[in-house]
């Protein structure tokens, strides 16, 4: 009789960059450990990710009932990537109406495969209403973070203790999270400058929800152990649970429905240049900046002498999916200029970046430090140009610029004054012959090895991610086995 294979059952919130990293590890566990994956979410969301699942898959996507019209949410607004900001806030709060029919979700799930119970539920770092539902089923419970860890610890404390409420000045250092640098009021993202725990529902959602993480059994995190210990060390010591650093586990391009004329066009353009000559300039698929923030790049692209590849959308204010006005947002000629010269390449909208990444033409990375970039970046042993732009991006660009070495923070936020003086010399500064872009070029080699050795495993070798991953399952079957004992 064939062995029954074991089920594990996700929910990510509703946002693409959510869905996406906990779609990677879905296959990273589907590939590892052969196990069978229940994917849940919203219709809308479900349907979205038919499309993108690779043919060899078998994970098993399940709609969860939600209708926004309930929630005074505009039709079919299922995801954050189509709500206006202010929206995000009510989208979280209907969140916690999935309770009910996610509990009637797993019971029948069970039901189905006759009593036989999935070995655990792996939920949002939004959810921490899902605890309760997998202790009322007796299910073993963690949360997963597609952000880092160090990154992750100082929005949980921030949340939990809005240090900045109380400080007599404008930087101040964490509460429970001595060992993080000093935090300064431009990096905390609105809602945290804004948030108070009584009046406004930020603050009350967040106070409430991240709490609840203390009854989860664990969290994974899309890290490793080895650049990232702080913030891990922050969780084992605040929740007094388990904490598993899988990572980094990405999208590969198989999995990508993507790829095609851009990618050879990139491909084609960066063939032409010498190695380490190139600064690719992205800020995240979410995120554009101001028109001055725009124009002040350009003139620091420009006389840099750099080559470069720059992601480039209408600033704010525009419609991003708008056509791009060259001549109103960018200077005067920039953009023949950069052509009939072949230094800069305008790529619209979206690039294949882990292609341009692994190009060995490319030097470093301006980027907004999403964390999913960032392991994108080092994995491929790239230095970074930090922008921050909001959530955790700010504490991203304080981990890898004072612990790991492999960041210099050009910018701050979306609205910061940005002057191309400044821009160019920090771009000099990273890609020059000079003793700190050599260092953290040779940093970041070095995370590039770190990485492919943590992910390692073969007959003979297992990587700290690859043993992280092993001893989640183990701990699952623990639990699992000692509550049917008990029961
Ligand atoms: C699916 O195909 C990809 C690419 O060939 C491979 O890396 C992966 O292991 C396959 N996944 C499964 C579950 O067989
Ligand atoms: C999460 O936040 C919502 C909305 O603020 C609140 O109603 C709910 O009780 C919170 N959940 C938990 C588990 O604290
Ligand atoms: C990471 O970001 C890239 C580019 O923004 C995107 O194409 C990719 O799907 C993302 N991958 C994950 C795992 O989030
Ligand atoms: C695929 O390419 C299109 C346009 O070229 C882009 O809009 C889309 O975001 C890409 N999809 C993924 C999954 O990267
Ligand atoms: C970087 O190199 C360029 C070209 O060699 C030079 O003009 C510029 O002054 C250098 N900047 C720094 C900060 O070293």
């Amino acid at each position: 009789m064939a062995e029954r294979k074991e089920n594990v059952v996700m929910l990510p919130f509703m946002a693409q960059g959510h869905i996406i990293p906990f779609l990677a590890l879905a296959l990273h566990i589907e590939r590892q450990k052969g196990y069978s994956i229940t994917f849940v979410n919203t219709p809308f969301n479900i349907n979205k990710l038919r499309s993108s699942l690779p043919k060899n898959s078998s994970i098993r996507l399940l709609e969860i009932p939600f209708s926004t019209s309930h929630h005074g949410l505009p039709p079919n607004a299922e995801n954050t990537d189509v709500l206006p900001y202010h929206h995000v806030i009510h989208l979280l709060q209907a969140s916690t109406s999935l309770r009910a029919p996610f509990k009637k979700l797993l019971q029948d799930l069970i039901h189905d495969h006759h009593g036989h119970k999935p070995i655990c539920v792996i939920a949002d770092i939004f959810f921490g209403w899902t605890v309760g539902v997998a202790k009322e089923l007796g299910l073993f419970h963690a949360i997963f973070s597609g952000a880092g860890g160090f990154g992750l610890a100082c929005y949980y404390s921030l949340w939990l203790n809005l240090p900045h409420r109380k400080a007599d000045s404008l930087d101040f250092s964490l509460p429970d999270f001595e060992q993080a640098s000093k935090i300064h009021v431009s990096q905390l993202p609105k809602n945290i400058l804004e948030a108070d725990h009584v009046e406004d529902p930020w603050g009350i959602f967040q106070k409430e929800n991240l709490s609840a993480w203390v009854d989860s059994d664990g969290v994974l995190f899309n890290s490793l152990e080895e650049f990232d210990q702080l913030g891990m060390q922050y969780f084992r010591r605040k929740l007094g649970r388990p904490v598993w650093p899988i990572g980094p586990v990405l999208l590969t391009s198989e999995s990508r429905a993507n790829s095609s004329e851009k990618a050879e066009l990139c491909q084609d353009w960066l063939n032409t240049k010498p190695p380490n000559s190139v600064v690719y300039v992205c800020f995240g698929s979410m995120n554009t900046i101001s028109l001055s923030q725009m124009m002040q790049l350009a003139m620091a692209l420009e006389a840099s002498g750099k080559n470069f590849i720059w992601v480039i959308r209408p600033p704010i204010g525009f419609d991003i999916n708008s056509e791009f006005r060259a001549d109103e947002w960018l200077p005067e000629g920039f953009e023949d200029r950069m052509r009939s010269s072949r230094r800069g390449l305008l790529v619209h909208k979206w690039a294949p970046q882990v292609e341009i990444l692994s190009h060995k033409a490319v030097s470093a990375f301006l980027s907004h430090c999403g964390w999913n970039s960032t392991l994108e970046a080092l994995s491929h042993g790239v230095p970074l140009l930090g922008w921050p732009m909001a959530a955790e991006q700010f504490f991203n660009v304080i981990l890898l610029e004072k612990e790991v070495g492999v960041c210099v923070e050009v910018a701050r936020g979306k609205s910061c004054e940005v002057r191309h003086e400044d821009v160019k010399a920090k771009i000099e500064l990273v890609m020059n012959d000079t003793d700190k872009g050599n260092e953290m070029r040779r940093k970041a080699g070095e995370l590039r090895v770190m990485i492919k050795n943590a992910m390692k495993h073969d007959n003979v070798v297992k990587g700290s991610s690859i043993k992280a991953m092993d001893d989640f399952f183990q701990c699952c079957k623990k639990v699992n086995q000692g509550q049917q004992q008990r029961a």
